[in-house]
């Protein structure tokens, strides 16, 4: 076991995980945060992507103990209270989404990107979220919900 201090969504926890927890079981099984998903076991759906130090991971290929003194947002931590963060309400406009189940880990990894990169354009964002698979949308929507936000600054 180890002793591992992260801040979750804005709260400082300290916790003991095992040598081989991943970071999605942590967030997902101990944390009770499900809004981050497991959608394959080969890293590449990005369902599970959260922000780890303002940089979008794949919480399924990350070990928990990797986390410590680290400072994570998931999907549950993107909100402002009632008040729906801008990439959440794009979704929402741009019809984004069907089943949904992709959502969490696009809307993870896009925020992150748009932070690095808030010029981006249709291009560059179609790119950048490679890493995080759809099976119901056919990625249009997605992206103009992203490209919305990048527009709007
Ligand atoms: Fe598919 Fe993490 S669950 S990449
Ligand atoms: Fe169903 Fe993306 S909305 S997988």
């Amino acid at each position: 076991m180890h002793d591992i201090t992260i801040v979750l969504n804005g709260t400082e926890h300290r916790l003991q995980v095992q040598d081989h927890e991943l970071l999605v079981e942590l967030l997902r099984d101990r944390m009770r945060l499900t809004g981050t998903h497991i959608g394959c076991d080969t890293t590449q759906c990005g369902c599970c992507t959260v922000h780890l130090d303002g940089r979008a991971v794949k919480s399924c290929t990350m070990l928990a103990v990797q986390a410590d003194g680290g400072t994570i947002v998931t999907i549950e931590g993107l909100a402002e209270g009632s008040r729906l963060h801008p990439m959440q309400l794009a979704f929402s406009q741009e019809h984004a989404l069907q089943c949904g189940f992709c959502t969490p880990g696009m809307i993870m990894a896009a925020t992150a990107y748009l932070a690095e990169h808030p010029q981006a354009g249709r291009a560059q964002i179609t790119r950048a979220l490679e890493g995080n698979l759809c099976r119901c949308t056919g990625y249009e929507n997605i992206v103009d919900a992203v490209a919305r936000v990048a527009a709007n600054g």
